[in-house]
């Protein structure tokens, strides 16, 4: 599904085909992957939607089923997929893969590990980073995982990109081979401590090493472990908050909000006939804005770390 041109950015066809991975949007909060097959149809409770009718249409495009109903065919970005993706374990979401991927340093080009590969969904994000030249080797010891991540890269596109292995790592470090030849290192395991050791030996001078835990007592037995070879190291909790902002309706006073008691504090603007200002009480309707009640709390602790330079 993404093409990599080599002498251009990551780019998608532009063009819907039978065989595409496509992500079928309704609302933020409600989307699904679909493969396009020339034959098929989609219900939902906006009626039928034939797939037929796809092919052809730019991704991004509004399509409408047999009731005059409609959704959005947007493509599988990373982004994207991180959302619709089958949970096979814990997922990182955006906030900490946006976060991992600027302070590993991640570009195009660069040789990175990860272990465990989990349900792939920072995979496919470092994928995108590294490319159209650099790979992703990630690893890990269940051998279902690993086969259905393999597959969901193939369904995306990333799968030149990287090879999925079945080890240990925790139990015996990364294959040799990779010895002073890697850029960056993502850990997503129950004991990081445990694969401390060989991910030191795999990094390049000035490499940075990433463990994502879930739990403080982890992060405390990494960051010791760490100290050893390593320099820098800091530990981080992404909270991300996320607003909502519409319209509502007045009451008759022109000061509250019309909706369900007990909700959040809410910031008040009032906008009139196009324009806006704010304190005008008489406009009939307001723009609020509040945090969103279904904003995700803790993840995890991120703990980066920068290999000791030997000279
Ligand atoms: C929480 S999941 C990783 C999720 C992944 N970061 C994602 O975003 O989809 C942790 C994975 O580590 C794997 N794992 C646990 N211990 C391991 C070990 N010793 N060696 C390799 N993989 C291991 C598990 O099988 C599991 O799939």
């Amino acid at each position: 599904m993404l093409i990599f041109d080599p002498e251009k950015k990551t780019s998608f066809k532009r063009l819907i085909s039978h065989g595409d991975l496509v992500i079928v949007y309704e609302r933020h909060d409600n989307m699904k992957a679909v493969k396009v097959s020339e034959g098929s149809v989609l219900q939902n409770r906006f009626g039928v939607f034939k797939h037929s009718d796809w092919i052809g249409k730019p991704f991004g495009s509004k399509v409408f089923s047999n009731k005059g109903g409609f959704v959005y065919l947007l493509a599988p970005t990373p982004e994207l997929w991180t959302l619709v993706l089958s949970h096979r374990t814990q997922i990182l979401y955006i906030a900490d893969i946006s976060f991992v991927i600027m302070y590993l340093e991640i570009v195009p080009g660069c040789i990175v590990l990860e272990s465990g590969t989990g349900s792939g969904s920072l995979t496919t994000s470092l994928a995108r980073a590294v490319a159209p030249t650099g790979h992703v080797y990630t690893f890990d010891f269940h051998e279902q995982r690993a086969a259905s991540a393999r597959e969901d890269f193939d369904k995306t596109g990333l799968s030149s990109l990287i090879t999925v292995d079945v080890r240990d790592i925790q139990g015996q470090g990364f294959p040799d081979k990779f010895s002073g030849l890697v850029d960056a290192i993502f850990l997503d395991l129950p004991q990081p401590w445990l694969a401390i050791p060989s991910a030191g030996k795999m990094l390049k001078q000035d490499g940075i090493l990433c463990s994502f835990s879930p739990c403080i007592e982890q992060v405390q037995c990494t960051s010791e472990t760490l100290r050893s070879n390593f320099t820098d190291i800091r530990t981080f909790e992404v909270l991300l908050r996320t607003y909502e902002v519409r319209d509502v309706k007045m009451d008759c006073q022109g000061l509250e909000e019309v909706g369900s008691p007990g909700s959040l504090p809410c910031k008040r603007k009032q906008c009139s006939n196009g324009g806006s200002s704010v304190g005008n009480i008489s406009s009939p309707s307001t723009v609020l804005a509040r945090p969103s009640s279904e904003a995700r709390g803790h993840t995890g602790y991120l703990t980066f770390a920068r290999l000791k330079c030997l000279s």
